[in-house]
């Protein structure tokens, strides 16, 4: 079976076709980071009109890399929850036109489920169940992944996301937009002992996060350095809060896979893409002869080879949107 996946929640333009959920036979991905640089974030007018602009062109060459007319292709996905609202309907509307001209089945994809489904495209022997840690610029959950449309929630953040964190954290280093991405990229050799950060507990919630305090306290070391006239150290300030966050993030892993008896653990979203995060999960799960999957880097962000992954197991389940198909700005995975 084969689907043409739309994705347009944040700042990419993304389509692709993907056959039998794992196979990726076209991606095509318009990226707007250098329409948002100067903001030093996603503005979210300006994404919506980039999509606009750009959709049409993205979906036209993700047919046409793949080899295929609309007569090879089974059903439209498109990611219609969690995102920025205008950016999102600009997919959905697009994808609700592609339906009705073609008759074919409309498939409404959940953006976090398709960032999980990135793993069954890398690794197409996975299959549920499994433990998902899903980290974007928007959301923090360690996830149960019961079945392909089947998830629970254990733990999530209590306030920023571990994205947004290392984003705003990164700004106040005079580091460019996309944040985590230059942190990561700087901080490498850095030496994450050096500067001192809080480790954040959550009251009530085992599986719980909270970022905001850390970014403050970011924030706090660059003023105060800066009130005394000294310089910090990006690469080594970098180090300690991509550290501390990592610490967080795969200490309430490892702790839920083991009180719910997970041995096969997953990684995704945007911020799956940190090498220290992947690091640091890859040791753990050796240590203890667990499972890790990781999505391979190119499907970490945000695309539609996920959604097409993803919209492939809705199908099967029965989910089949009408044309009257809305867009959603929050929505729950396990809705
Ligand atoms: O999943 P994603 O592409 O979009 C959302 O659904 O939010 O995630 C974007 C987030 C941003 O916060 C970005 O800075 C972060 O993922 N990110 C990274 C890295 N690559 C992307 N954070 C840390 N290290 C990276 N290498
Ligand atoms: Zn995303």
């Amino acid at each position: 079976m084969k689907i043409l996946a739309i994705e347009s929640s944040c700042d990419e333009t993304a389509a692709s076709v993907v056959e039998d959920g794992r196979k990726v036979l076209s991606s095509v991905i318009a990226s707007q980071v250098s329409e948002h640089i100067i903001y030093g974030g996603v503005v979210p007018e300006i994404a919506s009109r980039m999509h606009a602009q750009a959709i049409s062109g993205v979906v036209s060459k993700a047919m046409s890399d793949a080899g295929l007319g609309f007569g090879d292709i089974d059903a439209i996905a498109v990611t219609y929850a969690p995102g920025l609202i205008g950016a999102l309907l600009v997919g959905v509307n697009f994808a609700k036109g592609l339906a009705y001209s073609t008759g074919l089945p409309l498939v409404p994809v959940h953006h976090l489920r398709s960032h999980i489904a990135a793993n069954y495209i890398s690794h197409p022997e996975l299959e549920p169940p499994f433990l998902c840690l899903v980290v974007s610029g928007g959301h923090s959950h360690i996830v149960a992944v019961n079945d392909y449309t089947d998830f629970s929630i254990i733990g999530r953040t209590r306030d920023d996301a571990a994205g947004e964190c290392m984003d705003k954290s990164a700004r106040a280093m005079g580091l460019p937009y996309p944040g985590g991405v230059n942190l990561d990229k700087i901080s490498k050799d850095g030496n994450p002992e050096l500067y001192k950060l809080p480790h954040p507990h959550v009251d009530g919630g085992e599986y719980d996060f909270s970022f905001s305090g850390l970014k403050t306290a970011v924030v706090n070391i660059i003023h105060n350095a800066s009130q005394k006239g000294e310089q910090i150290s990006v690469p080594d300030l970098g180090a300690c809060c991509i550290e501390t966050v990592a610490d967080c993030l795969v200490g309430n892993t490892v702790k839920a896979a083991e009180n719910f008896g997970f041995k096969k653990i997953a990684l995704a979203g945007g911020v799956s893409a940190n090498s220290r995060l992947r690091a640091r999960m890859g040791k753990v799960c050796a240590e203890r002869g667990w499972e890790l999957f990781m999505p391979e880097l190119s499907l970490c962000g945000d695309n539609a080879a996920m959604v097409g992954s993803q919209g492939y197991f809705e199908f099967k389940s029965g989910n089949i949107a009408g044309l009257e198909l809305n867009a959603f700005a929050t929505m729950p995975i396990d809705g």
